[in-house]
Order: C-alpha cells, then structure tokens, then sequence
C-alpha cells in the first residue's frame, strides 16, 4: 500500500522527511504534489531527527510514566508507526520491566528498531511487528502470533495517526486495545518547527511563514489521498474521548536547540529543505526559491549549514487518555 510523510519543518507534530514517489496534480493542473513516500529512503533523517529530540523524548516517556501512576504495572508497550525507533528504545529504557513492541508497515524501519534494541543493550525486550494499518490494528499484522496486537498498558503513536485515512477509527482502534487502566499517547500537534530568524538577509523577510503555507497544502493532499479518508475535526482531546477513553488531556514538550545549531541539527535541516524544495518548490516564487538555493548551497556562508544564526526550536503535543479501570471512579 501508499504510504505518506510530510516534511519535518511543519508543524502540528508532523512528519518527517520523505522520500521519492510519484507526483500528482490537485489544483487545476498548475501544481503537482508529490505526496507518496519510501519510507526507507528517509530512515537515516528519521532516526536523526528523533535523536535530536531524545531529551524531550525522554521527558514524554517520564510524563507517561506519572500518567499511569507509581503502582501501575507496566507489562506490554506498543509504540504504533514506531519508524526507526528511537521512541521504542527510550520507551523500553523507560519501563523496564515491559515489553516493548515496534509496530511499522516498512521491514527496514524494523530492522533498525531491532538494531539500535541491541546497541542500547535492550534485545532482549524490544520486540517488532510488521503491520499495514489499520488493518493491522484488529489483525495484529503479520508474523508468529499475529492475530491482534495484544493488550498494552501503554500505546504510543507519534505522527502516525495522521497517515491513516480514518483517524477517529484508528483511534477508536487503539483504544480498544488497551487494558483497563491503560494509557493512549498520540503525538499529532504542537508548532511549526523554527529555525531561522524573521529577516535572513536574503530574499523577503517572512521565508519560514511561507514554507509553512506550502506544507500546509502538502498535507492536505496527503490526507484527501489516503484510502478511506474521512474528514474529521482535529480536536483530539474530542476524538480520544469519543473512542470512549476517560482523564483526557495533554501536555507539550518543548525542543530548544540554539543558535549556533551543531552539525547534525544543520544536517538534518538541508535534508528537510531539499525536501521541502523538491516537493513543494512549484508552490513557492521565484524568489523564494533563489533564497532556498542560496540556503541550500553547501559552500555558501549563508547556507544552513554555515550561517551562525541557525537554531532548531520545535513544540511537540502530545493527547492522552485512559481506559477507564473497573475500580476507577473518575469520569471524564
Ligand atoms: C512520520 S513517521 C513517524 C515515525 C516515528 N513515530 C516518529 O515520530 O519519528 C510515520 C511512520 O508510520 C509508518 N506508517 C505510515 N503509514 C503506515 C501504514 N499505513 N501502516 C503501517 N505503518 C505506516 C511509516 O512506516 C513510518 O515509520
């Protein structure tokens, strides 16, 4: 099946970088957007990028920690849409005496997950499964025992969700696979990422807002485009309550890189202009684009990876609920 990312300079707790596909053309011939990905041509960004996130990462996973309280016994972890993951490790250093499970539909992105288990000296309780959502969210995917993913106590699903065409669905979905007690944590809003200042010195001040606009469009593409897409308000606290999950709320993590920005922050920041460019560059003007050359130009002191005034500053959201234990007397 179609699989789709979004670029990781958007917001609203979107994506990541993406890679190569097919374009299509959604505005009265004038523009294509490219909105299909392989997955495995991002991997590399999509590990950087969550490595540069690793501090807020593991501030979420000690917030979801608190959520399902000191006494909760945390015994099975899903991490849904888990990418390379480095979510899945953080999570499986987080609760140690759980299992850790990586559900992805891209085998590559798997086979990292089990890689970077055994470098953090945590094989033996990360675990992966292969699975096309949402399919895979009643099937449990393909594989030895694969007939339901198997209750958990946590579910972790960072800028997954938004790649499924029924959100409310999924959702209702992963709801149902939790135990009583349990707690879904769905990483799909927050800020669109920063990175430069208002007035770069070239081209029109304002660059960023722009890039934002087209990406924007992007997505709103990608989600018209997915199978079985159905058009529903983003109001995830509303959605996780009408998958019928209690004590919902949310909280936001905050990444604060400074300027001067390190080499793998400014790495993964030509990657994601690249990217932008490539896909979006008939959106953007002509000058826009010269300012993108400019920025993207790997010799050039006003380049993102040379200009001292490069900075990484992101808001990440993330929606939480509860299954209602049978002793649990709150109410939503
Ligand atoms: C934007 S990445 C997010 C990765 C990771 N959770 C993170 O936050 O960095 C989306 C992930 O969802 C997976 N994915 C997207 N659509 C999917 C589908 N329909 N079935 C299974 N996996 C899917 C992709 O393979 C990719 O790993």
């Amino acid at each position: 099946m179609t699989r789709h990312s979004d670029t990781h300079t958007h917001g609203h707790g979107r994506g990541q970088g993406h890679g190569q596909g097919h374009s299509h053309d959604h505005s009265g011939g004038h523009h294509s957007t490219d909105v299909d990905v392989d997955w495995d041509s991002v991997a590399t960004t999509l590990e950087t990028g969550a490595e540069l996130q690793l501090p807020a990462l593991r501030r979420t996973a000690a917030h979801l920690g608190e959520l399902l309280g000191p006494r909760a016994q945390v015994r099975r972890v899903l991490d849904i849409g888990s990418g390379p993951g480095v979510m899945t490790c953080v999570l499986a250093e987080a609760f140690a005496d759980a299992e850790t499970v990586a559900v992805d539909g891209t085998p590559g992105l798997l086979e990292r997950t089990l890689a970077r288990a055994e470098r953090l000296g945590l094989g033996g309780r990360v675990a992966v499964r292969h699975a096309e959502l949402p399919e895979g969210l009643h099937t449990g995917g393909d594989g030895p025992g694969a007939d339901g993913l198997g209750a958990a106590d946590l579910i972790w699903s960072s800028k997954a969700v938004h790649h499924l065409g029924d959100q409310q669905g999924a959702l209702d979905a992963l709801a149902a696979t939790l135990s009583p007690g349990g707690v879904l944590a769905v990483a799909e809003g927050g800020l669109p990422m920063r990175f430069l200042p208002r007035d770069i010195g070239i081209g029109r001040p304002g660059l960023q807002a722009r890039l934002d606009a087209v990406q924007e469009h992007w997505f709103a593409v990608m989600r018209a485009e997915l199978p079985g897409a159905v058009p529903v308000v983003e109001d995830w606290p509303a959605m996780l309550g009408r998958a019928g999950l209690t004590r919902v709320g949310s909280f936001t993590s905050l990444l604060d890189l400074p300027a001067p920005l390190g080499g793998a922050g400014r790495s993964f920041l030509h990657v994601q202009l690249t990217r932008v460019r490539e896909v979006s560059g008939d959106l953007l003007d002509a000058e826009d684009l010269g300012t993108l050359d400019v920025l993207l130009d790997p010799e050039a002191q006003q380049g993102i990876l040379h200009r001292p005034d490069a900075f990484l500053l992101s808001a990440t959201t993330v929606f939480t609920g509860v299954r209602a234990a049978a002793t649990d007397g709150r109410t939503r």
